[in-house]
């Protein structure tokens, strides 16, 4: 298999188990505890004389993964405390030679892959390491707002015994060699925190992956300035909108991704949404399970991904092999997928009775329930006047959330680029679609996740042009997103014109606690509009930043007032 075909099924596959596991299970408090409670090397190596994870199943993590309908295994084979998950001849300090369990957990999982037709990958830590005085570099104090590079800075304090080129040539290479030649076909080395690692080194890395296995796919996180095979996004992030290019979110659904003792899992259905959200973008979803000290997973994951795997198993046709919605928007009612002459119309709400699809210009042929295979009765219109084609379709009576219509389309789907209103009458206009009117390249941008970044500047605007197929009063409301720092910053005053009507919008802070990757809707304005093509375009007069972050814009909408 070529790369590019390995990239092609992995694309395909579209889900995966990422498995966070090592010494850190046994005090049960993520895979950071090291760091956090800057446990010294010496003592925090004391550890491994009490792992002995007599209940590790290979064959029970790989069954597991394919009955949550998960297409391959991405594992730590060394993480952040430089502990291999595998017999190296790089480190004693690894779980044949240092552990009482002594046996090696790769070759083990590689071995049960293999019968299971799953794949698998090894997440790899090539720059931060807490246990290795060359590896680290420290993170600047005080400075929450830039990422650290959080080494081991209470057993080395001098930056002058780092040595990150040595710890690459002699530590990370031959291990790399090692998972490239011992344990089969690897789908992915999976990078994490390149830190300050050179272009160069990312180069060195990447060249020595493809030179023991040509077809190996190497992750974004290797370096910022190297090209890789696929974008790692933010942990836990999934994009605003839809990207061509290949890319994943990992994601944890138990608080941190080492075994956390008490954390609470998500339910099925959350973590189902969030499959629907990322594969709707074309994206690929790895999801972390953090197994326990005795190598058992915990059983309420175990529960939730089983209940995934059902749904898959009868709706899988709309997630595995498909492409990313084709419309500029989602509707209000779920996501999107499609493949060829078929969308998918993923639905949320068990109670939803139909749906309605704004902007599908090609003809459909039929509607059917993806699971049953149920006839549905469904209109197409299409009002010359406005050129709005808008297609609704009726459903069955209350069902499990996330039924799945397949329609079945005369040709591929060609959709109005137009931003429509949705069924509700919403117009939503994400910052990812504006027109960015800035004086040059180092102000407001749009980040990976759609949200704007680095508004700061009072000079740079954003503009959208939109249609409204009906006259009525609307809310103008602004949301406003924080990002993995859980950081955002207020006291904005932003200038909305619309049309020739211009409303003063303060964007202020209500003082509640921020979290990851929050979205905060804020009342901008209320207006009439009539119908027709109108103009939105937003010109701060004062933008702040002393969170450093400045005007995190999500989107805006322009909501019906009832
Ligand atoms: C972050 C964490 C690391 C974890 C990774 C998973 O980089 O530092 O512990 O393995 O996210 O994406």
């Amino acid at each position: 298999m070529t790369r590019k075909q390995q990239l092609k099924w992995w694309q395909e596959a579209r889900f995966g188990m990422f498995i966070h596991w090592g010494l850190y299970a046994i005090p049960g408090k993520g895979e950071w505890v090291m760091y956090n409670e800057h446990i010294p090397v010496r003592e925090y190596e004391k550890l491994a004389a009490q792992f002995n994870p007599v209940k590790f199943n290979a064959d029970e993590w790989v069954r597991l993964a394919k009955a949550a309908g998960m297409k391959y295994i991405v594992i730590t084979a060394k993480h952040h405390d430089g502990f291999s998950l595998f017999k190296t001849e790089v480190s004693p300090f690894n779980i044949v030679d240092a552990t009482p369990f002594g046996r090696d957990v790769l070759k083990e999982l590689a071995e049960a892959c293999r019968k299971e037709d799953m794949k698998l990958g090894f997440y790899y830590s090539h720059v931060r390491e807490w246990r290795d005085p060359r590896a680290q570099s420290f993170e600047p104090k005080g400075r929450p707002d830039v990422w650290g590079n959080y080494g081991n800075f209470w057993d080395y304090p001098k930056e002058s015994t780092k040595n990150l080129q040595d710890y690459i040539d002699r530590f990370d290479s031959p291990q790399l060699q090692e998972l490239l030649t011992n344990y089969g076909d690897v789908l992915t080395i999976w990078f994490d925190t390149p830190s300050h690692i050179t272009p160069a080194q990312g180069e060195q890395l990447k060249k020595l992956v493809h030179k023991y296995q040509p077809a190996c796919l190497v992750n974004s996180r290797l370096s910022y300035d190297v090209e890789t095979d696929y974008a790692s996004m933010g942990d836990n992030e999934i994009p605003a909108a839809g990207k061509d290019e290949p890319w994943e979110t990992a994601m944890t659904c138990m608080g941190a991704w080492g075994y956390t003792a008490g954390a609470k899992c998500e339910s099925w259905e959350e973590m189902l949404g969030k499959l629907i959200d990322i594969a709707s973008r074309g994206g690929n979803f790895l999801l972390n399970v953090g197994p326990d000290a005795l190598g058992v997973i915990p059983q309420a994951a175990q529960t939730e991904l089983r209940k995934m795997g059902r749904w898959l198993e009868h709706n899988g046709k709309a997630i595995y092999g498909t492409s990313r919605s084709p419309f500029p928007a989602d509707p209000a009612w779920g996501r999107i997928t499609a493949r060829g002459k078929k969308l998918y119309l993923i639905v949320r709400d068990a109670l939803a009775s139909s749906v309605t699809l704004a902007g599908l210009r090609t003809q459909v042929l039929k509607c059917r329930l993806l699971e049953s295979g149920k006839g549905l009765s469904f209109e197409q219109n299409h009002d010359p006047e406005t050129d709005c084609h808008v297609l609704t379709i009726r459903l069955p009576g209350p069902a499990e959330p996330f039924r799945v219509v397949q329609v079945d389309l005369e040709a591929e789907p060609s959709v109005s680029a137009r931003t429509e209103p949705d069924a509700d009458g919403r117009i939503i206009l994400p910052a990812h679609r504006a027109e960015l009117m800035t004086s040059d390249d180092n102000g407001l941008r749009i980040g990976p996740s759609g949200v704007t970044e680095n508004w700061i500047r009072t000079g740079d605007k954003m503009q959208w042009t939109f249609e409204t197929g009906r006259a009525g009063m609307y809310s103008l409301t602004l949301t406003i997103k924080t990002g993995f720092w859980k950081l955002w910053d207020w006291d904005h005053e932003i200038n909305a014109e619309i049309d020739d009507q211009i409303f003063g919008v303060t964007i202020a802070d209500d003082g509640r606690k921020t979290v990851r990757y929050e979205e905060r809707t804020l009342a901008a304005c209320r207006l009439w509009l009539n119908p027709g093509r109108h103009v939105l375009t937003l010109s701060p007069e004062i933008l702040t930043s002393r969170n450093t972050v400045g005007l995190t814009l999500l989107q805006c909408s322009f909501e019906p007032v009832r």
